[in-house]
């Protein structure tokens, strides 16, 4: 069987799964971009629209407009059996096991055997993203968790399930090393994996802390950037440049898969900005600006 990976399907063209679709393109490698169907004339706009927006984003996702012309756009509706060209499916939508379990149903009716599935999740085990699927569909799936930007982030957790085939999961760690440039590091299918096992937590103590102490975001950032090991954003710029509507997502998944008892659960507690914020569309840099403001044009903070 050849198993050589020569097209790649990218599900979800949001901030992570756009900035991966650009980087496979920017390997050289063709890339089915598909998010939701849009209603009206365009019903690729989704895809289509986070293509033409990073094409503008400053660092730039892509390394060379001729890598952008790799990227092919649809939508799950007209377009979910083209999966059958690809050789690696990567799911990165919204980070909701139910909608997440939802797209492998129909996936696993589409798909070639032998075809690698990963997903993209920050916190989800994969035996729960793999309940009610066929032996064939586990056998072929493996979580890849990508870092953001992906084109700039060298790290990615790699994730294999009781039952992924090892040959399956050595393609894709294949690729995602030789042709992607990432270092590789396997982690144990637990919630969070290792970072966001840790990173979830530093993240809700810092941003308790500085509300608590009623800091400004930017003294906040000048405290906990650094020396914390985020120097570039701070961490108020890191949860913009993340979503800040992907918090309580973080929040919700990691509460209902750690055990009783873990630390986590005393960071957790109601945030009524963060709801409000979320309810106007300032959900960081992917919509209207978050903590800072941006250049809506190029999406990069104000400095
Ligand atoms: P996002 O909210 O920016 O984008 C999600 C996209 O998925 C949207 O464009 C939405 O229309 C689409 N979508 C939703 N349901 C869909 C469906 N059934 N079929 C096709 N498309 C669908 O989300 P983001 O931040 O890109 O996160 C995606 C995944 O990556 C999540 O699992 C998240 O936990 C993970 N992740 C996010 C990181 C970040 O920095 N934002 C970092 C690493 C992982």
């Amino acid at each position: 069987m050849d198993t050589a990976i020569r097209k790649v399907c990218v599900i979800g063209a949001g901030v992570m799964g756009a900035g991966i679709a650009a980087h496979v393109a920017n390997a050289g490698v063709p890339v089915l971009l598909l998010d939701i169907a849009k209603d009206g004339p365009d019903r690729d706009a989704v895809a289509k629209g986070a293509v033409a927006r990073m094409l503008k984003t400053d660092p730039a996702p892509f390394m060379s407009k001729s890598a952008a012309k790799l990227v092919e756009t649809g939508n799950i509706d007209d377009h979910l059996d083209r999966i059958a060209e690809c050789d690696w499916i990567v799911e990165a939508i919204v980070e909701r096991l139910d909608i997440k379990q939802s797209l492998y149903a129909r996936i696993e009716a589409l798909k070639r055997p032998g075809t690698a599935v990963s997903s993209n999740t920050s916190t989800i085990p994969l035996d729960h993203l793999v309940a009610g699927r066929s032996e064939g569909f586990r056998a072929d799936f493996l979580i890849t968790h990508f870092f953001n930007p992906p084109r700039y982030m060298r790290l990615i957790e790699i994730v294999r399930g009781k039952d992924t085939d090892p040959a399956v999961a050595g393609r894709v760690e294949d690729f995602v090393d030789r042709n992607l440039g990432k270092r590789i590091v396997r982690a144990k299918d637990t919630p969070g994996f290792i970072a966001n096992r840790i990173g979830t937590y530093w993240l809700a103590v810092a941003i308790n802390a500085a509300m608590d102490l009623g800091l400004t975001v930017e003294q906040a950032d000048q405290i906990g950037g650094r020396p914390m090991g985020v120097p570039k954003t701070g961490i108020f710029g890191l949860v913009d440049l993340v979503g800040i509507d992907l918090m309580p997502l973080l929040s919700k998944s990691l509460t209902a898969t750690l055990p009783q008892g873990d630390p986590y659960f005393d960071t957790v507690r109601p945030m009524p900005l963060v709801d409000k914020m979320i309810a106007e569309g300032f959900t960081g840099r992917k919509g209207k600006g978050g903590f800072y403001r941006f250049d809506k044009a190029t999406r990069t903070k104000y400095a």
